[in-house]
């Protein structure tokens, strides 16, 4: 080997070495001036000897990569969350559906803290990182490669014996370093992170690397996807440790609940004491070979759990209580609040949801009320402290019109909210626009409220149409405030981009009454087009599995309104697809829709594959095998559930059936 290309290699492992004790293990072996010797040596020989640069350099970590967009990457099997528990009732049912569902075989837990991050998959291919990507909607995420390559704890080139290994963990900011960049952020006057992992997710979507670089971000990694050779996620934790991988170190193998449940208390007792925030402790049943056959939700995989500390409560004085209006209409009340800490943050606003619950709390302005974070996000006044001060405040009176456009508020009788009813209010207005632009809706990349109101009140976009016909006025919109040509056009074709969006995404976008996201594919599948769904009956509607009269009446009534046909026909010649374009398309078929499914056993593909799948053509997956259901999609190794279904004679399909029968 080369002189020079040797040097290179040994400076590389040597810093290797050192950098792990330092970031992973806590433990320095040299002090800084000595490593920085060592790195300039490296970087002078690299810059000479470009040839000899290679990924798994630590020059590499530094940043500079400055991209245009985020790549969207599709997980290979899909990200899921997990479900909550919060009291040790829960965690004794999560036992007992365990216990359920392995029939007598032996089991055990892994409890270990729940990082408050964001979570992130990370793929080495023959050893090197390849791709680092974030949760996104849990199938597609955003390829940050650039990013996550500055978190010097993070290996670049481990030693596996797979091709490819996948590993997940979240990546966070440790509190010294938010508390850091805060102050930095203060001294330059700009906004502040309002909680550490708000700012490690700022860090993430950061276009430019270097910026990542200078934050250091760190990662917890908690989740060995090779599964193959290791039968246990204690091993698979030793095996990561083994890589060079951070693990936390506060994790516990426990033999039963009631272990599980000691290890859960003294995590909280040392939660305000830890650099990093964790919100929770997350249990999951040790043996791998347990995981198929305890299965999953369409969200959660059932053999693991999360579970929620419970709020921390403070007191602090209400200053003001204003409202504000939503889409609908909808009114809410926020509070003003005296700053006070609260669960790792500074908190002055919360919100009061509907005049009903303000009045019969009687929260009066000028009193000391308790507040918590309601799933340790939004803040929420619990009750006031009714001391000799509060006896003298004035009883709080509830709003008599809306906020923005003094339109008289209305309230349906027995219904909680109060609704601003002017079609024309403009807060309405770019609520709904936000609405439609949203990821949910028709993603639409890069238009923000903060754009959406600007275009608005500079009479650029006044309904959903409008939005299509932006770039016919592409000059004009160059003459607005921080709106160069770039963004222009990067908004402009992102909106040309959604054109082609199947329809239940522009159903959904509509924001009719009722009408969520699930419901929309449920319409919008069965009657494979806008166009069609307009011209159905209340009583063809209500007949779909799963659609109730309500979301009946208020898409029947939505159609009714002269002003909504004109919306979807103007849609319409603009250009916007209104048919369905999912994957089966015209293969909708009868056998199918309606139908209940139960799907067990290892298959080629995750099951929320085909369970996809298997919505889109109209039918329904649930958890377990009944009298009811009608197939059972069962892979290699199957279970109890198969035996189950054998006996109540339910029908039993492989994967290739299963393609035969959605007509692949
Ligand atoms: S395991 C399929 N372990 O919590 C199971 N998650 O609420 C994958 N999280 O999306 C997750 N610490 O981002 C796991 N020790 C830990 C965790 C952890 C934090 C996050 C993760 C996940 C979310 C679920």
């Amino acid at each position: 080997m080369d002189k020079i290309e040797k040097r290179i290699k040994e400076l590389k492992t040597q810093l290797n070495i050192w950098a792990h004790a330092y970031y992973v293990l806590d433990a320095p072996v040299v002090d800084d001036a000595e490593y920085d010797a060592l790195f300039l040596e490296l970087k002078d020989l690299e810059a000479q000897y470009p040839q000899f640069i290679t990924g798994d350099s630590p020059t590499q970590r530094v940043g500079g990569i400055v991209l245009e967009k985020f790549e969207k990457y599709q997980h290979k099997t899909p990200m899921l969350s997990l479900d909550n528990a919060f009291n040790d009732g829960d965690l004794l049912n999560f036992d007992k559906q365990i216990k359920k569902e392995v029939e007598q075989k032996p089991y055990s837990f892994f409890v270990e803290p729940k990082i408050d991050g964001l979570s992130i998959s990370l793929i080495y291919k023959q050893g090197k990182l390849q791709t680092a990507a974030t949760r996104g909607d849990g199938v597609y995420g955003e390829d940050v490669t650039s990013n996550i390559k500055t978190i010097k704890s993070l290996p670049l080139m481990i030693a596996d014996l797979d091709d490819y290994v996948e590993i997940r963990g979240e990546v966070f900011l440790n509190k010294t370093e938010f508390n850091k960049i805060n102050a930095q952020r203060k001294a330059k006057d700009e906004p502040l992170f309002a909680n550490p992992r708000n700012a490690a997710a700022g860090t993430v979507r950061q276009l430019d690397s270097s910026i990542a670089a200078e934050r250091n971000l760190d990662a917890f990694l908690y989740y060995y996807m090779n599964r193959e050779k290791i039968s246990t996620h204690s091993q698979s934790m030793t095996h990561l440790q083994s890589m060079n991988f951070k693990v936390n170190n506060l994790g516990q193998h426990c033999p039963d609940i009631q272990a599980v449940i000691e290890h859960v208390n003294y995590l909280n007792t040392l939660r305000h004491d830890l650099d990093y925030e964790i919100d929770g402790v997350v249990i999951k049943v040790n043996e791998f070979d347990l995981y198929e056959e305890i299965g999953y939700t369409s969200k959660f995989p059932k053999w693991a759990i999360a579970f929620k500390f419970p709020a921390e409560v403070k007191t602090t004085k209400l200053l003001d209580i204003f409202p504000t209006v939503g889409r609908t209409g909808r009114i809410t009340y926020n509070a003003v609040l005296e700053p006070v800490g609260l669960a790792g943050t500074t908190v002055q606003a919360a919100t009061l949801h509907n005049a009903d619950f303000i009045v019969e709390r009687d929260i009066r302005v000028g009193a000391n009320v308790k507040v918590k974070k309601a799933g340790d996000i939004i803040p929420e006044i619990i009750e006031p402290i009714k001391d000799e001060n509060f006896v003298n405040l004035p009883i709080w009176q509830e709003s008599q019109n809306c906020p923005e456009c003094n339109s008289p508020l209305e309230r349906t009788v027995g219904e909680v909210d109060q609704y601003c009813i002017n079609s024309s209010c403009p807060r309405k207005i770019i609520r709904s626009l936000e609405h439609f632009a949203s990821r949910e809706a028709m993603n639409i990349e890069g238009l923000s409220i903060k754009i959406i109101e600007k275009l608005y009140e500079n009479g650029f976009v006044k309904n959903i149409a409008d939005i299509y016909k932006l770039k016919t006025v592409r000059t004009n919109l160059l003459e607005l405030d921080n709106m160069g040509e770039k963004s222009v056009d990067n908004l402009l074709q992102a909106i040309e981009n959604t054109k082609q969006n199947s329809a239940e995404k522009l159903f959904f976008g509509l924001g009719i009454r009722y009408v969520g996201k699930k419901t929309a594919q449920l319409l919008v599948i069965n009657f494979k087009s806008i166009l069609n769904l307009k011209n159905q009956d209340f009583d063809t509607i209500a007949t779909i599995h799963d659609i109730g009269p309500t979301v009946s009446q208020a898409v029947v009534d939505w159609f009714k309104v002269q002003a909504n046909l004109d919306l979807v026909t103007e849609l319409q010649s603009l250009g916007l697809n209104t048919d369905y374009l999912g994957n089966v398309g015209s293969k909708f078929n009868e056998e199918i829709s309606n139908k209940s499914f139960v799907i067990t056993g290892t298959l080629s593909k995750p099951r929320n594959h085909f369970k996809s799948i298997l919505e889109e053509h109209g039918a329904k997956v649930i958890d377990s095998v009944s009298k009811k259901t009608d197939y059972l999609l069962a892979g290699s190794e199957a279970g109890s559930k198969l035996e189950k279904a054998q006996k109540l004679n339910v029908k039993i399909i492989n994967e290739e059936e299963f393609k035969e029968l959605i007509g692949e």
